[in-house]
């Protein structure tokens, strides 16, 4: 299995997703600051895998510090979580993981807990986070594996795989497991513009659990559709407002829009901490504007001539009604999205 993110005595240890898929190269964040960089930077991310680095991150700065009582710890936590908190701002699943933290870090300290004892209780829920991450995958990759048909293309945008988890991925996890149900699916993985997620991330761990994987430029997909290459379309989110509109990597509108002038199924896959209740619809999702040399520069060389202008958004938000459905690990939800959501949340407590 990958190992996008490992937790060792030295600190978290990420799979570089930067220098993929040519070299398979580690990077060891041993302080908190350094975790935070390796969010910032992407040598992690995909929304999972990044709300469970930044647990890590806050275990890893509770362990290192030098307050010796909770209280005088206090002030230190918050600059902690703050600071993990502002590497990125579309994946609602940082917020939950660092929110999750805060609230256990508020039950302990309110019991008096000494911050010795808080520190391994940290540390344990950010494990609790990883396994419940993995676990999810599983499930709602049981679940999407059903929808899937039993032999055809199928589509996917970005990276929503191991290397965007703790392992097995949520879209690429509904594939894996429509392949272990003995469906014969061939995977059309979009390149994902301008950082090549599917182009390097994805077509890397597909192939290597062997299966069959095309890589297509973005601006292919709809020419394949309308060869009948493509039967079913499955992403992952960053987020999924209440109303359903999704949010996920830049790119993935445009698919859902070709998805439905095709007929094509539109699904969707994420775990429940990737769903924001709070957000009532995708216009109040925060979208995160990268810098601009991703798309002005490839692997150091120039592309663009000096001095045009560049809009580089990292996510674009696909409104609720292009959506077939969305798998979680609770089940398969359908329009309106709206209410079976407060339902299945609701089922949940
Ligand atoms: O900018 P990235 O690579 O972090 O964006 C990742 C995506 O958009 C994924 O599709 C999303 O996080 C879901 S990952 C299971």
């Amino acid at each position: 299995m990958i190992t996008t993110l490992t937790w060792t005595a030295d600190g978290v240890r990420f799979l570089d997703q930067t220098k993929l898929p040519l070299e398979e190269a580690y990077v060891l964040a041993s302080t908190y600051e350094e975790v935070a960089e390796a969010i910032v930077t992407m040598v992690v991310r995909g929304a999972p895998a990044i709300g469970v680095s930044a647990a890590y991150g806050v275990a890893l700065g509770t362990l290192k510090t030098k307050a010796t009582t909770t209280h005088e710890f206090a002030p230190e936590f918050e600059q902690i979580c703050a600071r993990l908190a502002g590497t990125r701002p579309t994946a609602v699943n940082l917020f939950w993981a660092i929110d999750r933290m805060k609230a256990l870090f508020a039950t302990l300290a309110g019991l008096g807990t000494p911050l010795e004892e808080i520190k391994g209780k940290l540390l344990a829920e950010a494990h609790a986070m990883y396994a419940e991450d993995i676990a999810a995958c599983k499930a709602m990759g049981a679940f999407g594996g059903e929808l899937l048909p039993s032999d055809g293309g199928v589509l996917t945008h970005c990276n929503a795989g191991a290397l965007a988890t703790c392992g097995y991925g949520t879209a690429l996890g509904v594939i894996r497991s429509a392949v272990e149900q003995g469906k014969r699916i061939h995977v059309f993985a979009d390149e994902t513009r301008p950082f090549l997620q599917g182009a390097r991330l994805t077509a890397w761990e597909l192939m290597a659990d062997g299966i069959p994987t095309t890589v297509i430029c973005d601006n292919m997909a709809a020419s394949l559709m309308r060869a009948g290459r493509i039967q079913a379309v499955v992403v992952g989110a960053d987020r999924i407002a209440a109303n359903g509109d999704v949010a996920n990597k830049i790119g993935t509108y445009n698919v859902a829009i070709l998805a439905r002038e095709h007929g094509i199924p539109f699904y969707v896959a994420a775990p429940w901490s990737t769903i924001d209740l709070a957000t009532a619809t995708g216009v109040a999702i925060p979208i995160e504007e990268r810098p601009q040399h991703e798309v002005t520069h490839h692997a150091g060389t120039q592309l663009t001539p000096n001095g045009v202008g560049i809009c580089n958004p990292a996510f674009d938000v696909t409104p609720a009604s292009y959506i077939t459905a969305i798998v979680t690990e609770r089940g398969v939800l359908r329009a309106p999205y709206a209410e079976s959501l407060r339902e299945m949340e609701l089922v949940a407590r």
